[in-house]
């Protein structure tokens, strides 16, 4: 079985990390040229997205094939180089496989258009008269989820954008193509993969409108998912390896089979509910301020969820899919640097493998662009559209942008406080947040009490205590919704951890729970003359006892 409950993972997005060419995109040899920054740091496995050959029409989650990297990136020499280079270093690369769908430029799909009966059959295409699409599904960015070709008389299903055409899983010939992909990643020396929203690979086998929603719920964690998950590992000859799927809209109960290790499907997986508690009715487009409350009992059910089940999480806050944690949840002002410490601190004590996004680790910002232009995003400049069509004028749409945008997640990375934050020489593909003139890696690798700095140190407990890595976990104070509490302990008695985080910008009083006057601390951003049982804005206390 693969070793991932002491490690830690860093999720790199290639075209914002560091660009070696100086054409304002990133690229793998910006990559390896900055893996001591990620050495020292600590962490142990580095997940790249998509590098392979695509038109970006979704930053590279449009692949037009698998096997192959993409020039504005590098050439498959550098990547071999980058897994040389990471392995010297003790740190593995893991791979994202975007199978649910491929770029219609994919040549799959271009030979499906060009009339290929063979190639028809790995996609989802369905037959109808072009003003009425199969069914009345909604793509997950925005419009229908169908598209009409006149050229076959025939429409495709795309649960995301209209150039993502889903793969036909039923048809056998398309698992197998899929496993020779992961067996030529394997070989290639990777260490493991992230699999983007795998949930969604099982169709149903009736289509029909959804009088109830969007369609999600006869795609999501679909029939025979699970037996599919088992046949790709089996094949790919990944058992082993480190995986983790991108589970959307999912369930408990579905995840503890995706990860349970009896199972042979994956390692662990992403969920999301905790990271919608800011979605008013559940819309990611209507703003609301995060409900903390939901927030604790979402992470309660899902940690002690997932142990009783023997299922294991990945922990998380930010991708490149989501803002940015310390603008959403913590302060960008005078408790920046404490709120990301509490929020790191919130989540790498928990029960699971914690991911970290490239940039979080020096608490960047969301950029607060002010423009549609600065954005690029092919879900914000849909959603900008049907935000207006909706009715709100285009200042509204621009705020809930600034505050929900995948692009607030996607800015460059901070290098230091030179042009361009010393991501690259040229023009940026996308625009810095100007915060990079104090938020930067230069600066805080120079500062003993950075942020940067408290991210080694709670990398490095996880390796140095087995009670975070493998110890059991149960929450306290449940209805408090201003104090995070855990605690981590051996069910065979030998020592404890207590996790106090404070998620808000008021003081909390009295919150040490009996018995832990006196124990001894493991870390914190409080001072250690704070008064034991108080918590000022943010701080966060981890103790322990014997
Ligand atoms: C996942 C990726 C996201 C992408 C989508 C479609 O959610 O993280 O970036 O747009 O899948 O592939």
């Amino acid at each position: 079985m693969a070793d991932f409950k002491d490690k830690v993972v860093y999720q790199i997005y290639p075209k914002s990390f560091s660009d070696s060419d100086g054409d304002g995109l990133g690229d793998l040899r910006g990559v390896t040229a900055r893996l001591d920054h990620l050495a020292k740091l600590g962490v142990d496995y580095l997940w790249l997205t998509p590098f392979f050959p695509s038109p970006q029409r979704d930053n590279g989650y449009d692949v037009a094939d698998y096997c192959a990297v993409d020039p504005h990136f590098g050439t498959m020499a550098d990547l071999e180089e980058l897994i040389r280079e990471a392995d010297k270093r003790g740190m593995g690369l893991m791979l994202d496989m975007v199978f649910n769908h491929t770029s219609t430029e994919h040549q799959w799909f271009q030979r499906a258009l060009a009339g290929e009966k063979k190639y028809q059959d790995y996609y989802i295409f369905r037959d109808g008269s072009p003003d009425c699409p199969p069914t009345n599904w909604v793509s997950k960015f925005g419009g229908s989820a169908w598209e009409y070709l006149p050229q076959l008389g025939r429409w495709y299903l795309h649960l995301f954008d209209v150039s993502q055409a889903d793969l036909n899983w039923e048809n056998p010939a398309v698992r197998a193509e899929l496993a020779k992909v992961l067996q030529f990643w394997k070989a290639k020396g990777v260490k493991g993969f992230r699999f983007d929203v795998v949930n969604l690979i099982s169709k149903p086998a009736v289509f029909e409108d959804d009088q109830q929603g969007d369609g999600r719920r006869f795609y999501t964690d679909g029939p025979k998912v699970h037996q599919y998950l088992q046949e790709l590992v089996a094949a790919g000859g990944i058992e082993g390896m480190v995986t983790v799927g991108e589970m959307s809209s999912t369930t408990l109960e579905n995840c503890i089979g995706y990860t349970a290790p009896q199972r042979h499907e994956l390692s662990m997986c992403f969920n999301f509910h905790h990271l919608k508690v800011d979605y008013k009715n559940g819309d990611k487009w209507a703003l609301m301020p995060p409900d903390l409350l939901a927030l604790k009992k979402l992470f309660a059910l899902w940690q002690e969820g997932m142990q009783a089940g023997g299922g294991w999480n990945a922990l998380f806050w930010c991708n490149h899919d989501q803002p940015r944690a310390v603008s959403r949840f913590g302060e960008e002002g005078e408790y920046w640097s404490r709120s990301a410490k509490m929020l790191a601190t919130a989540t790498h004590m928990m029960r699971g493998t914690p991911y970290i996004y490239q940039g979080e680790e020096i608490g960047m910002t969301n950029p607060h662009f002010k423009s549609i232009d600065q954005y690029r995003d092919v879900e914000s400049l849909n959603y900008y559209q049907i935000l207006q069509e909706q009715g709100k004028t285009p200042a509204e749409a621009l705020e809930i942008l600034a505050a929900r945008s995948r692009d607030n997640g996607r800015t460059p990375m901070q290098w230091d406080d030179g042009p361009n934050a010393g991501f690259t020489a040229g023009t940026p593909w996308l625009g810095l947040a100007d915060s990079y003139q104090t938020i930067n890696a230069a600066a805080q690798w120079e500062d003993p009490d950075s942020i940067l700095w408290y991210y080694r140190r709670l990398i490095a407990l996880r390796k140095e205590n087995k009670l975070i890595s493998e110890g059991k976990i149960e929450f306290l104070f449940p209805e408090d919704a201003q104090l995070l509490a855990y605690r981590r302990y051996d069910p065979a008695g030998s020592g404890e951890l207590l996790v106090l985080c404070n998620l808000t910008g008021r003081e909390i009083s009295d919150c040490l729970p009996e018995g832990w006057s006196g124990a001894e601390k493991l870390l914190g951003n409080c001072p250690d003359s704070a008064p034991a049982g108080t918590l000022r804005p943010y701080e966060c206390l981890v103790l322990q006892r014997a």
